[in-house]
């Protein structure tokens, strides 16, 4: 019976099962190739690599049924591909900013959806229009109301994104070099898999110039929708903090809305507290979507 100790030495002085040569090496081939991915399976890769076991990778071999080792081979072989994190290089550009953007895109659906459940918008939604169906008596202007306020709430929503998406590409993101690799105590990675970009992060010193040698600003934390769930975040934000560290920052400073939700649970799981939060802008404020500021101290490395 071969199971995980049987080493590929041992398969191949197995007995011959069948008479015919061919059927023969055919079984041994076979057999070698399944212990050859159950050896693969058990390979656990490097810090920054893809890591084993993933949620999205188990949430997978949860909804196909498989078994542990069905599950193992498949993670390794099939959902997850190695990726490592470098710096970022002047052809990363387009990808990069392709990745940023859908990061924040994405959230604009649930954006909405929690913005229709406000009790703010719910009077609005019922108020208004029955208020225009009592002074009018139509129901058709009342419902036509109620759609203008549906796609006019949807667009506010829209906006309120594409307008920070576009603010960053004319801004720092419109020349990535220039902004974070011209100067020793900042930058910009991505971790590349299979020749792709599949996840990015910057640092930047904060703006108070009181602070600029303290603190370290992260930004554009993102990873590519089919590599979700396998770590790639985790090990981008510890290529930040190492950096901060390495430049005797004190402090990791970031900012991100309310609405994603993936990432305050990735910022709260790596020990990032929460220090306040703030409205962007009145748009916001109006949506009652906060921006949420996060910190994580670095442990002195002085010794006393
Ligand atoms: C936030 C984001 C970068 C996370 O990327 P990721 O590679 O899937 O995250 P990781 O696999 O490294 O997750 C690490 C930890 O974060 C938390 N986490 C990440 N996604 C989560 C989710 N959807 N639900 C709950 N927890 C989650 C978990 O604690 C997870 O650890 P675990 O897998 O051991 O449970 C990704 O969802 C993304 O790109 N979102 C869009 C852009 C964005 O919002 N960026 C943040 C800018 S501030």
């Amino acid at each position: 019976m071969i199971n995980k100790y049987t080493s590929r030495s041992q398969l191949k002085r197995m007995p011959p099962v069948f008479g015919a040569p061919e059927v023969e090496h055919a079984l041994n081939s076979f057999l070698v190739a399944i212990q050859r991915l159950r050896e693969e399976a058990t390979l656990k890769p490097l810090d920054t690599q893809g890591f084993c076991g993933s949620r999205a990778a188990r949430a997978e071999c949860r909804d196909a049924q498989l078994s542990p080792v069905d599950f193992d081979i498949q993670t390794q072989n099939f959902s997850m591909a190695p990726y490592h994190i470098r710096k970022y290089q002047e052809s990363d550009h387009q990808q990069v900013v392709a990745l940023f953007s859908q990061g924040i895109i994405e959230h604009i659906p649930t954006t909405f959806r929690y913005v229709l459940k406000l009790p703010r918008t719910l009077v609005l939604l019922l108020g208004g229009p029955l208020a225009l169906f009592l002074v009018s008596g139509s129901w058709l202007l009342a419902l036509g109301a109620d759609l203008t306020l549906l796609a006019a709430l949807r667009f506010l929503v829209k906006h309120c994104f594409t307008e920070y998406v576009v603010t960053s590409l004319n801004t720092d993101m419109s020349d990535i070099t220039k902004s974070y690799l011209s100067e020793r105590g900042s930058c910009f990675w991505v971790a590349e898999s299979e020749g792709r970009v599949v996840g990015t992060v910057g640092a930047l010193p904060v703006e108070e110039p009181s602070l600029r040698k303290e603190r370290l600003e992260l930004f554009h934390l993102s990873v590519a929708l089919e590599r979700r769930g396998e770590g790639i975040a985790k090990a981008l934000v510890r290529t930040v903090l190492q950096f901060a560290r390495d430049q005797g920052y004190s402090e990791v400073v970031l900012s991100t809305s309310m609405m994603q939700h993936s990432a305050l649970a990735l910022y709260q799981h790596m020990g990032f507290q929460k220090i306040g939060q703030y409205f962007h802008k009145k748009t916001w404020a109006l949506m009652a979507v906060a921006v949420v500021q996060f910190s994580y101290r670095l442990p002195s490395t002085q010794v006393s």
